[in-house]
């Protein structure tokens, strides 16, 4: 172990540049026989490049999908079952659920399809092919145009190139920049809206361990949940129909029951969300000093505010759950990710790569008219922004996330209503509004969003931003109310309409222009107007100057790092579109004198159990299977596994991308990363960085043993040997 980190800061001493180590990156499935299929093969895998992404045949990228807008899903039977993580399909669970019927506490599982639910609004999006389209988009633009005009001419090419590559389809295109604008690819996607929901396991299961145990190892969730996609007769994407028929995938994955052991070449085949691994230390300086500090800082706030309230009141808990898992979810990723900033030493670790920069650029006087200026230019850059990148944290995080000001926003569009406004737009505009509102109610409680704008808004927001990057809300404070803070906030929640349901619904009935007036005068509408309006008037306009700069420098930047790697292969920054990640099943040390195995088993479930601590109980059920030692196939050696790590480089958006072996069978779902490896998005640490996977039989021992579906453990095809 010791020996690996040594080895590796001499490498990147030595080249002085942050390039490609074992393990790191995430792969262009297109480029995969050019750049990685030896190198995967090396490390094990027996498929072929084209088995894994073809553009002419039949491959793995078939059984895969975008789910939803954010996760990733897999097909897993030639009836359409599909796949994906139970925080992936939670909104859909979430939506179907009612007190008689609470799918999301007890579980649901259709035993026909007849049974499966129809999930509104839920879509899957296979891809069709992908193209590199560079040298198109480029076409027209040239070196001395300004980055506004490159910004038009990329887009009226882009525009002409996805129109024409779906004409008379029913495919939809997209094309997104790689290496910062250096280089385009085209996407060719069949969109599928009639998906259904098939089965969830108890929350119990599907979320053991929650927060407590979110972006850790070791772990114990159930992270998975299955859908059904249906099409019309013809296998084709079709509006919800009860005519509708299971698509038939042109491929699904067959599932290892072999289980793995350490050292074992691993995949993970998806669509992960953002990375930003080659930015100058300025940036990550900011990161480290200015974004991560506050950010986790606010999110604390609310999440002590939100804590106590939760644990005083069930309602509350119910209302607060969903909310404060989001919350928690990228506050606890950027405390881990600044403390493996800092464990890596990233800030210098740039440093010493800018510095390699500038030698490499000193040696030759083309290289020095072209790049001597440019660190020089990101620091300015970076120095302009940095007030700004405050003020977006906090419009963000402190003013545009409050439940006021978010539910005022919804009413948006009703404020321009005039006398001549049409009334059907009207009656549009008041169902959108009166939908919103009763999500909104349903989740709201008034004394514990009070405590949260109270804290976060009046006080953090106030005095840790320079007065003139605040909403100007605070100077009508300062001059009405005499900058006495709860004076203000007892006008606020006393006045306005949207802190009452009712209020709020009567305020909807016969909708007209004088209400628009009103509406104007709700201290809730004031208030998110004065945030609205300095992030658009103010911060969003003045910072685009240094972030059209910085993106700009970037491409140049990304474009020397790629040349100062050589023969080395930098990939692209995650953008949310397909890629392989791969790497090996791995243990490794967080701490001095502390070793993780890649392993969990039910026993660390029983373990943790505590019905007493809400994130760690189970249903009886789950109890009576591992006292009784019921594993059925799923169990080895008298041992359930639950989950495993591994070192695939993945990131948001991964979760519920199948985790495959090396003959391209499903081995598990990938929904998590360790908190010691979360400043992987920035900076990877081969020694550090693990993705966490649910072990596929833990899953399939959930649906046949516990659940009893075993109609749909029979529609997949498990491999044995
Ligand atoms: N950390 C995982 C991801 O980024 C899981 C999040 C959902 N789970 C939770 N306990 N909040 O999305
Ligand atoms: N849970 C994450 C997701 O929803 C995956 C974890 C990560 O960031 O790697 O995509």
């Amino acid at each position: 172990m010791i020996k690996r980190i040594t080895s590796i800061l001499l490498i990147a001493l030595v080249t002085g540049i942050s390039g490609l180590r074992a393990d790191e990156g995430m792969w262009i499935p297109l480029l995969l026989e050019k750049y990685n299929h030896a190198d995967m093969q090396a490390k094990g895998l027996r498929l072929s490049a084209e088995e894994i992404f073809s553009i002419n045949q039949t491959s793995l990228k078939d059984a895969i999908v975008i789910f939803g807008g954010g996760c990733t899903g897999e097909l897993i039977s030639d009836q359409g079952l599909l796949i994906t993580n139970h925080h992936c399909g939670y909104g859909n669970i979430q939506s179907h659920s009612t007190l008689e019927n609470d799918y999301l506490t007890n579980g649901f599982w259709a035993m026909s399809q007849k049974e499966e639910l129809v999930n509104k609004g839920l879509k899957v999006t296979f891809l069709v092919r992908m193209e590199d389209v560079t040298s198109k988009v480029l076409a027209k633009v040239t070196d001395t145009m300004s980055e506004k005009e490159r910004q038009q001419t990329i887009k009226t090419a882009i525009d002409t190139l996805t129109k024409q590559a779906v004409e008379g389809t029913h495919y939809k295109a997209i094309i997104k920049p790689f290496y910062y604008g250096n280089e385009y690819y085209m996407f060719v996607n069949e969109v599928f809206t009639d998906v259904r929901l098939v089965g969830a396991p108890p929350s119990a299961i599907g979320k053991f361990g929650g927060d407590t145990d979110n972006w850790m190892w070791p772990r114990h969730t159930g992270d998975f949940s299955m859908f059904r996609v249906y099409a019309d007769k013809d296998n084709k994407p079709a509006a919800y129909s009860k005519d509708n028929v299971p698509y038939k995938p042109k491929k699904h994955f067959s599932i290892s029951m072999k289980g793995i052991k350490k050292g074992d070449f691993t995949m993970v085949y998806g669509y992960p969300g953002t990375t930003q691994e080659y930015l100058p230390s300025y940036a990550v300086e900011s990161i480290l000093n200015i974004s991560n500090p506050h950010k986790i800082n606010i999110r604390e706030n609310i999440l002590d505010i939100m804590k106590a309230d939760m644990n005083a009141d069930p309602l509350v808990r119910i209302q607060y759950s969903s909310k404060s898992a989001r919350v928690a979810n990228a506050w606890k990723k950027w405390i881990g990710e600044s403390r493996g900033l800092k464990r890596l030493d990233a800030v210098n670790k740039k440093k010493a790569i800018e510095k390699d920069f500038e030698e490499w650029f000193s040696e030759n006087a083309d290289r020095r008219k072209k790049y001597s200026h440019l660190m020089i230019d990101f620091k300015k850059n970076y120095d302009e922004l940095a007030p700004y990148t405050l003020a977006i944290d906090y419009f963000m995080e402190a003013g545009y996330s409050m439940e006021l000001v978010k539910i005022a926003a919804s009413f948006g569009r009703l404020s321009s209503v005039k006398k001549e406004t049409p009334q059907a737009d009207i009656d549009k505009m008041v169902a959108q509004a009166q939908g919103s509102a009763n999500g909104f109610f349903k989740n709201y409680n008034l004394p514990t969003d009070r405590k949260i704008f109270s804290k976060v808004f009046l006080d953090l927001y106030y005095n840790n931003v320079p007065q003139e990057f605040q909403p100007d809300i605070f100077r009508k404070i300062e001059t009405k109310f005499k900058g006495d803070m709860q004076k203000y906030e007892e006008y606020l929640y006393g006045k306005t309409m949207f802190t009452d349901q009712e209020k709020v619904n009567k305020f909807l009935e016969s909708f007209s222009a004088s209400k628009a007036k009103k509406l104007m005068k709700d201290p809730a509408f004031e208030l998110y107007m004065s945030v609205v309006s300095l992030y658009h008037q103010k911060l969003n306009k003045q910072s685009r100057v240094y972030k059209n700069n910085i993106d700009s420098l970037m491409r140049t930047w990304m474009s020397v790092q790629r040349e100062m790697a050589e023969d080395k292969i930098l990939f692209p920054d995650a953008n949310f579109t397909l890629r392989i990640h791969y790497g090996q099943v791995d243990d490794y040390e967080p701490r001095d004198g502390v070793h993780y195995e890649p392993f969990t088993t039910l026993e660390g479930i029983m373990e943790k159990v505590n019905p007493d601590i809400y994130d760690y109980d189970v249903p009886e059920r789950l109890n009576e299977l591992y006292k009784t030692k019921d594993y059925g196939q799923y169990g080895v050696n008298g041992k359930m596994p639950v989950c495993f790590i591994a070192t695939n480089h993945t990131t948001g958006g991964n979760s519920g991308s199948p985790v495959l072996d090396a003959d391209g069978n499903l081995l598990g779902l990938n929904f998590d990363r360790n908190w010691e490896g979360t400043m992987s998005d920035i900076m990877y640490d081969p020694d550090m960085c693990r993705n966490i996977t649910l072990d596929i039989r833990y899953a399939l021992f959930i649906v046949d043993k516990l659940a009893g579906a075993s109609h749909l453990i029979k529609e997949l095809d498990l491999v044995y040997n």
